[in-house]
């Protein structure tokens, strides 16, 4: 089996389940308690706080754990228009995941001028649109890092440093650049930023919103207080553990990875390039995570490439992705770049005309890639 499909979910890498482990096995407490079983947890706790904290360079205080980017997102979105008594103006793109794009519709509805930035041609939002856009009642921005399918990398530092002087918060949603790009704290002007633990070889089911400072966010879910009142319910303490290792593992090794991964997706590109007639490689020239493919065949249109590939892939050599996991009935139709006849790292779906990308990626990608 190949498996292509790792923007949606990869595997847990062994360190990350190593540093999980005891959590489950012996740290019962919940971390909210005094005594000694709640401490330990606590400690647990803490730690990956700090490890999440020192990759983002940002005090611990400023760390809020989630049950993943969707929640993040919406935290971002919400808590940032709750902080408000009136409705005013925001922004975001039209590429963003749903998470984003339905919390802006949501916006919407209750009021606020919402605008849908579009992309350019190579699948990227350009600073000056934001600029022009930008109005006094503009209160807050999200833009992606970079985009799931496409993999294109949003200038971030440009579309921030435009926020700031206009006196807007801006957030990034980082699930995708997170381990794949370095995140350069030091000239990316960004208040708040989501991640996902599973999009970067750590559980499912638990990220974080980060802040740059603090703000008064309006929480979603009240109750116990935890989370500095931004989050309220026990923690998910292994799934946070997981979380805090993974960002370790991602600042210390991320480098090697990142550069292994780029090798592949070139080699696998310039061999399909060479195998399959009419293929078009989407934002190819464009600044891209190394690990994303956005692929086309000419005259192939992508409700028949949904029949042949996505309705039979499994145990047929390969298992990539048509449109987005998120909408698996639309076929991503509703992206701008993604028109009739775009595929998405869907090499298996013709694995007798291109078996010989098909047997490169399983030994290559699949083994190589796999944490
Ligand atoms: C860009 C992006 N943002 C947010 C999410 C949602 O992340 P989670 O699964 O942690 O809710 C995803 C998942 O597909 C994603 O690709």
């Amino acid at each position: 089996m190949i498996y292509l499909d790792h923007n949606a979910t990869t595997s847990v890498r062994p360190a990350v389940l190593a540093a999980m482990m005891p959590c489950m096995e012996e740290q019962m407490g919940n971390p909210a308690s005094v005594h000694s079983f709640g401490r330990a947890a606590r400690q647990g706790l803490d730690y990956a706080r700090r490890q999440v904290a020192d990759f983002f360079a940002v005090h611990e205080s400023l760390v809020c754990f989630t049950s993943g980017a969707t929640e993040a997102n919406n935290l971002a979105i919400f808590g940032c228009a709750g902080m408000r008594n009136q409705p005013g103006h925001v922004i975001t793109s039209a590429i963003e995941h749903p998470s984003v794009l339905e919390a802006f519709r949501s916006l919407e509805q209750q009021g606020h001028e919402v605008s849908f930035l579009d992309v350019d041609a190579a699948g990227r939002v350009h600073p000056e649109t934001l600029r022009k856009i930008l109005k006094k009642e503009t209160f807050f921005v999200s833009i992606m890092h970079a985009n799931n399918e496409t993999g294109v990398i949003q200038p971030i530092a440009e579309l921030g440093r435009i926020c700031r002087e206009h006196g807007a918060l801006f957030h990034t949603d980082a699930v995708q650049s997170m381990g794949r790009i370095p995140w350069d704290h030091a000239t990316f002007p960004v208040d708040m930023v989501s991640i996902s633990a599973h999009k970067m070889g750590g559980p499912k089911g638990v990220g974080a919103l980060i802040m740059e400072r603090s703000l008064p966010l309006k929480p979603m879910l009240v109750g116990g207080g935890q989370e500095r009142g931004r989050r309220a319910g026990t923690q998910n303490l292994p799934g946070i553990v997981g979380l805090g290792a993974v960002t370790q593992w991602i600042a210390d090794h991320q480098m090697e990875e990142i550069k292994a991964m780029k090798r592949l997706r070139d080699h696998m590109e310039d061999e399909l390039s060479a195998t399959v007639p009419g293929l078009v490689i989407f934002s190819k020239n464009a600044a891209r995570i190394p690990n994303t493919s956005l692929l086309g065949i000419e005259g192939v249109h992508g409700e028949t490439l949904v029949m042949n590939g996505i309705a039979r892939p499994c145990g047929h050599g390969g298992c990539g992705r048509v449109g987005n996991e998120c909408r698996a009935n639309q076929h991503g139709v509703e992206y701008p770049i993604v028109g009739a006849g775009t595929i998405y790292s869907t090499i298996h779906t013709h694995c007798g005309r291109v078996a010989s990308s098909v047997a490169l990626a399983k030994n290559i990608i699949f083994l190589n890639l796999k944490y």
